[in-house]
């Protein structure tokens, strides 16, 4: 089936923090070579994007930092933004889901799936903070693991086992607002039944077998567990308000507003913006990181036929992971390749990210980026091959020619096999990009730098010059053809080299993707402007700099880890308080508990008795250190025993983020053995 226009978006990032290298690789650059190299055929395409500014990451982001959300959302919004135009991320329109037109679109769509029945209206038990008067989201919900035992997994994640979670599995639920254990509430709101709508989303997954295989893959795998009804409806504030009657206080699921956010900004984008999601004949493609699959391909085309005026998804080109050093890329840990800060530190090189990202593109499986690789590419590839071959035509050109285009006269053998290899290479790369492969694309615009080099080196016009002038003319005529056939073929994957290659060559800008197919791009006599590089080597003190930024990050992190102080309890009564009996202690002996690394068994005189107590302070204390200390002691503590000795009390301990413990005991000498700590 052929289209006759396109709508491309990229997955709108949530505006809750700047955007790293992770983002561009997995779908904003991708999206960007795909559009340029529409837009290079001559297509019709619209490029959408803009920010994701609902969601209760994005609250939790304005309490801790003391401000409102949409402060929150106006700053990222604003960063991002300028992050993806420092790197020609070409989007036609860089919207906002806070924006009226969106509020407008989301509220309608719902009404408009709400006024056909399409909802289930259910009453479900939420987990409700009493205190802050509040149904707790997920992400407001820790507790214990009860797969691992860490005590600050999340509603809906523990991450440090990577468990998924239900927050009623949570051992221990604290709401993290007020710190008090919630209670079950009951709340109503509205399902979308992807239980019922299953062979309809089966039959459209089943007729795209031609999607990337993790796409697909993980899409078949939702269907074989049967989908379930998902709520719409969010107890929240923060949000487009659910626009019907009895939904105080709910606002619309955050993954059904922001794919709306597309339609939406195309709305700001162009009066025609139907043509654009609701003709047959647009192709519309959204490109995503694979944490968001089953929103694209699942729920998202599970709203659009139920709303039923809409074309679906035709492809979800979703990339996997890219990791930075070997570690997890992680916002929180500030373990990132920040695009704000890359602009600023390598000015003039996006593209050398650019390539970078692409040629190591997590396309099929998670990827790696590390600054050695980086350094590789940039001065193995393109300084040594792309910018190599570009400069000696250039830097000849200039010598032998005044830097007019010679006249190519007689073609040898080589030269017609070489005119044919270059005339193919737009079909090539056509079809790696067509069919998503951008690594692919990249490597064969290489192969094109590289027949070039090949070519020179072959033929040696600096040494033919002194004997065969002739000769060495056609011979830079096919070079600078090859240049500027190269400048066509980049500019989706590498815009800035382009265009400053464009403008050495004194190429007409108007040139499109076919004009590539021809080899005869400069006329002889056309003058070319001056040249310089269009790659410099990136040295290693450059690189080494960048590895020492992320380990003082790193290490940055664990400072502030070991600052972090646990959070309050919840409230107590005096009168719970005041059924403890501590007392001031003495040890009088103490030894190790064989077989154990923490466990020391005390004898403490209480001034009540003299009993024994088993405490695991061993990694903090030597026993022979410590006899004549006083301690506090909590002495009504129902005996336990442990390893084998039965311990009578509890000794009071002090302990840090790094889980070194003190003794807690009197700051005057005068106080006696059984004085009572109240
Ligand atoms: N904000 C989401 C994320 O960053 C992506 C939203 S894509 C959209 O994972 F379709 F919902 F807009
Ligand atoms: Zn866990």
């Amino acid at each position: 089936m052929t289209f006759k226009r396109h709508t491309v978006t990229a997955a709108l990032p949530y505006a809750n923090g700047p955007v790293h290298i992770g983002h561009l690789a997995g779908c904003y650059l991708p999206a960007d070579i795909y559009v340029r190299y529409l837009r290079s055929k001559g297509e019709d395409v619209k490029f959408i994007c803009g920010s994701d500014e609902h969601g209760v990451p994005i609250t939790i982001k304005a309490k801790k930092e003391g401000v409102t959300p949409q402060q929150v959302v106006d700053k990222y919004h604003k960063i991002m933004g300028d992050a993806f135009e420092g790197f020609g991320i070409s989007f036609d329109i860089f919207s906002r889901t806070s924006s009226k037109t969106h509020h407008e679109t989301a509220s309608d769509f719902f009404k408009t799936l709400y006024d056909k029945g399409v909802f289930k209206e259910e009453v479900t038990e939420q987990y409700f903070d009493e205190k802050a008067n509040q149904f707790l989201a997920d992400r407001y919900i820790v507790g214990t693991c009860p797969k691992c035992g860490n005590d600050n997994a999340y509603g809906d994640q523990c991450e440090k086992c990577g468990s998924t979670l239900n927050a009623t599995d949570l051992i221990n639920p604290k709401s993290t607002l007020s710190g008090e254990k919630p209670i079950m509430k009951s709340t109503k709101n509205w399902f979308l039944p992807l239980d019922t709508m299953q062979p309809q989303i089966e039959a459209y997954i089943d007729s795209h077998k031609e999607w990337k295989s993790n796409v697909f893959g993980q899409c078949k795998s939702w269907l074989n567990a049967g989908l379930q009804p998902r709520a719409m409806t969010r107890d929240l504030d923060w949000g487009v308000k659910v626009p019907i009657e009895g939904a105080d206080g709910k606002v619309l699921y955050v993954w059904f507003d922001a794919p709306i956010g597309y339609i939406s900004a195309t709305k700001d984008l162009t009066p025609d913006w139907e043509l654009y999601w609701k003709d047959k004949e647009t192709k519309l493609v959204h490109f995503i990181g694979k944490d968001n699959i089953v929103f694209h391909c699942i729920i998202f085309p599970a709203m659009l036929m139920a709303e039923g005026s809409y074309i679906l998804p035709e492809n979800v080109p979703a990339n996997e992971f890219l990791n930075l050093e070997g570690d997890k890329i992680s916002t929180s840990r500030n373990w990132a390749v920040w695009l704000h800060e890359y602009l600023l530190e390598f000015k003039d090189k996006q593209d050398v990210l650019r390539y970078t990202l692409c040629a190591n593109a997590p396309e099929t499986k998670d990827n790696d980026f590390t600054w050695k690789d980086f350094q590789a590419k940039n001065n193995n590839e393109l300084v040594a091959i792309l910018g190599n071959f570009v400069n000696r035509t250039l830097v000849l050109t200039h010598k032998y020619y005044e830097g007019k285009v010679p006249v190519a006269s007689e073609y040898t053998k080589n030269d017609i096999l070489l005119l044919e290899e270059i005339s193919k290479f737009p079909a090539k790369i056509s079809a790696s990009i067509e069919q998503y492969r951008f690594r692919e694309a990249l490597s064969e615009l290489m192969n094109l730098a590289r027949l070039g080099n090949k070519y020179l080196a072959d033929n040696e016009p600096w040494i033919l010059i002194k004997t065969d002038a002739k000769r060495v003319q056609t011979i830079m005529n096919l070079s600078l053809q090859i240049a500027a056939n190269l400048t066509v073929l980049m500019e989706p994957f590498l815009p800035f080299t382009a265009a400053k290659l464009g403008s050495m060559l004194n190429l007409n800008t108007d040139l499109r993707w076919k004009d590539a197919t021809r080899t005869d791009l400069l006329l002889a006599g056309h003058q070319i402007n001056t040249s310089s590089l269009l790659f410099d080597k990136v040295e290693d003190e450059t690189i080494v700099a960048q590895v020492q930024k992320l380990a003082d990050s790193k290490k940055m992190n664990e400072l502030e880890k070991q600052s972090e102080i646990e959070p309050a309890k919840a409230e107590t009564s005096f009168e719970d308080f005041s059924k403890m009996d501590i007392r001031v202690g003495t040890i009088l002996e103490a030894e190790r508990v064989p077989k154990t690394d923490k466990l020391l068994k005390l004898l403490i005189d209480t001034g009540i008795d003299k009993r024994t107590v088993v405490s695991g302070i061993a990694g903090s204390y030597k026993p022979e250190d410590i006899i004549g200390q006083q301690v506090s002691i909590l002495v009504n503590l129902a005996p336990r025993k442990i390893k084998g000795i039965e311990s009578q009390g509890m000794i009071l301990m002090a302990e840090n983020n790094k889980g070194e413990l003190s003794f807690v005991e009197p700051s005057k000498p005068n106080m006696n053995n059984g004085a009572v700590i109240k």
